[in-house]
């Protein structure tokens, strides 16, 4: 019995952890043995009103190389929201012309809205600051690829913890297994209390930081974010923080050999471009892992496997 079908993905929470698990192995198995036309004769419909370009590539890519069809637009104003139709008549019109809905919007809470009026599956491809749950499915799967497990490791979590909503589900989703967090932000973007909760009722050990230089030897994980501008709504405000934290190749001297930097991306200027060539820089490679866990997740929710 495969719990996941027609089910949609709005929250992390969404998933159990042992779904959780079947994603992240059935990913590992298309990324092994590429399962050929999985889609065929499937219609994935992604609706993207906010900017992409590693979510709606990557998923238009992964239901490709399943032979399956992507309809759908990378900007609201080449939609008729542009004339004023509402998210619920948009949604309703679409979900007539495909099997399941990929869907990025600003507002917080409209993926789950759209997934309770709509006959078709949803998938959240980022609500505003709220959740971002396949670029979580692909951050634990690029951690487990790189970690060998996701139990005992040292997240950091640097940069916009506050506005950062991959920063968020990840959290959600660490808090199932032995992990202690660092958390490194200016005080204007802390991680927000209700997160910092969750890990007190699971007996989670968190610590705050202005600055990680003197501490990033004991990481196994670094998880850069930027400071998205678009989530400010004072430009001086996001000015104060825009550049705060820059990695450099000299901060990832005396580091743990395991250590994996990760990034949702884009980056702006957060990690400084000699990086890319460090070993232990891993976010390109982590986009590329989005390929398959979205393919898990698409063929999962339409038990196709
Ligand atoms: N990681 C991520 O969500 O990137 P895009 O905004 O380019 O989709």
């Amino acid at each position: 019995m495969n719990s996941l079908k027609n089910k949609s993905l709005v929250s992390i929470n969404d998933f159990s952890p042992r779904e959780i698990e079947s994603i992240l192995e059935t990913a590992a198995r298309f990324e092994e043995d590429p399962p050929g036309r999985l889609l065929s004769g499937r219609v994935i419909a992604a609706l993207f009103f906010e900017p992409s370009t590693r979510t709606r590539l990557s998923f238009e890519s992964a239901v490709k190389r399943l032979d399956g069809q992507i309809i759908g637009f990378a900007e609201a104003g080449s939609s008729s929201v542009s004339k004023g139709e509402s998210l619920k008549d948009t949604i309703r019109t679409v979900s007539n012309y495909s099997d399941l809905i990929v869907m990025r919007h600003s507002i917080e809470g409209s993926a789950r809205y759209a997934s309770e009026i709509s006959p078709v599956p949803i998938i959240n491809a980022g609500d505003g600051a709220n959740q971002h749950p396949t670029q979580t499915l692909l951050d634990l799967y690029s951690i487990k690829k790189t970690q060998g497990t996701l139990d005992g490791l040292n997240i950091f979590m640097v940069g916009d913890l506050k506005y950062g909503r991959t920063v968020h589900s990840l959290l959600i989703a660490l808090s199932n297994y032995k992990t202690t967090f660092n958390f490194i932000s200016p005080a204007e973007l802390r991680m927000p209390d209700e997160y910092k909760i969750i890990l007190d009722k699971k007996g989670l050990k968190y610590y705050e930081h202005d600055d990680f230089t003197e501490i990033i030897s004991r990481a196994d994980i670094v998880y850069m974010t930027r400071v998205q501008r678009e989530r400010f709504s004072d430009p001086l405000e996001y000015e104060k923080v825009k550049n705060i934290y820059v990695l450099r190749n000299e901060m990832l001297e005396n580091t743990k050999e395991n250590l994996r930097i990760l990034h949702p991306l884009p980056r702006v200027n957060e990690i400084e471009p000699e990086v890319d060539e460090n070993p232990k820089a891993y976010y390109f490679e982590q986009a590329l892992n989005g390929v398959f866990v979205r393919q898990a997740i698409i063929t999962s929710i339409l038990d196709l496997i």
